[in-house]
């Protein structure tokens, strides 16, 4: 007797930016005159965590309304993306919900890709567990800046799946730099998104300043992740969590705001911030449906099919490439 073959799901790690390129990034955004951090250092393995916790959240819609959508529609969704496709999930998470679409889609391919390798492994090694058919393929990457998927994703014509409103961390600008990237790399399948759409204040407020305090750890958490980075001495009890939506850029912030005047350094640098100084840490961009639908179109995609909750809260849309 031989032991049945396990597949084992292969790993690439790209780009990998240097601890000395990571320290830079960090330092300059903090030392800025209106501090700042990008989002990404939000999730380390804690961090991880945290977010998954808050999807959990009585007061964060977004991920319970995106899955009702799609588990509502799904046969329809599945009958308008291709058969037979590589299914690339961008930000997969525990990927959960590109899981979910395995059933209907039938890929002939799963490739996950996400900036937390370490996090990806775990999941993607117990998700080949449960589909040992089919082939899995994870990609440690920082696709912010550029979206360039490496060889092994193969040529197959892809659908890319990127869900959550991770689209709404990106100003317009950037998610339509993003958006045109992914449109060339759907190779001439498309793109299946989940988009957070504008909604009363006091809907969206809540969502991101729950009442347990999980939003407000998650985005402390980032200073600790800092100190981790950079070895910086910030006191996580110096530190409020702010989160409000500003109409005028149709997104809501979240920030670090200092409860007292504090002076944090770290090997090589320092930052004093005044009371209530603030460091901007993320912003969570919110559209409009015709909004969306002309940045798709911006971005050079084709035919748009949209599903959505009765209340349009959220939406899931299918964009030709
Ligand atoms: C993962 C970027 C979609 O913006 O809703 C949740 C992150 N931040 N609560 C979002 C987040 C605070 C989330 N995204």
């Amino acid at each position: 007797m031989h032991a049945p073959s396990i597949r084992t799901p292969q790993f690439i790690q790209l780009q990998i930016q240097s601890d000395e390129a990571l320290r830079a990034e960090l330092t300059a955004g903090l030392l800025a005159r209106e501090a700042y951090t990008s989002p990404k250092y939000l999730y380390d393995a804690l961090g991880s965590r945290l977010f998954e916790a808050i999807t959990e959240l009585p007061e964060y819609y977004p991920t319970r309304t995106e899955a009702a959508i799609f588990s509502a529609h799904m046969a329809e969704i599945a009958t308008r993306l291709p058969a037979g496709a590589t299914l690339v999930d961008l930000g997969a998470g525990n990927c959960e919900k590109a899981a979910r679409l395995f059933d209907a889609l039938q890929p002939v391919r799963y490739v996950a890709v996400d900036i937390s390798v370490d996090f990806l492994q775990g999941a993607l090694q117990s998700l080949q567990r449960q589909y040992p058919g089919l082939d899995m393929l994870g990609i440690g990457m920082d696709f912010s800046a550029s979206l360039a998927l490496p060889s092994q994703v193969g040529d197959g014509r892809r659908v890319l799946f990127y869900p959550g409103s991770s689209i709404g961390n990106f100003t317009t600008p950037q998610a339509l730099s993003l958006l045109k990237q992914v449109r060339a790399a759907c190779l001439g399948g498309g793109l299946l998104i989940g988009v957070d759409l504008v909604k009363p204040h006091a809907v969206l407020e809540p969502a991101y300043d729950d009442a347990l305090g999980v939003t407000a750890a998650f985005n402390k958490n980032l200073l600790l992740h800092i100190n981790q980075i950079i070895g910086s001495d910030f006191q996580v009890q110096d530190w409020a969590h702010q989160a409000f939506f500003n109409e005028a850029d149709s997104r809501i912030e979240m920030h670090l705001q200092a409860l007292r005047d504090v002076t944090v350094t770290w090997p090589g640098g320092m930052r004093s911030f005044r009371q209530q100084e603030r460091i901007h840490t993320e912003n969570s961009c919110k559209y409009t449906v015709a909004g969306f639908e002309d940045l798709l179109r911006a971005a050079g995609f084709g035919a748009v099919q949209r599903w959505q909750d009765a209340q349009g809260w959220f939406a899931v849309f299918w964009a030709q490439a």
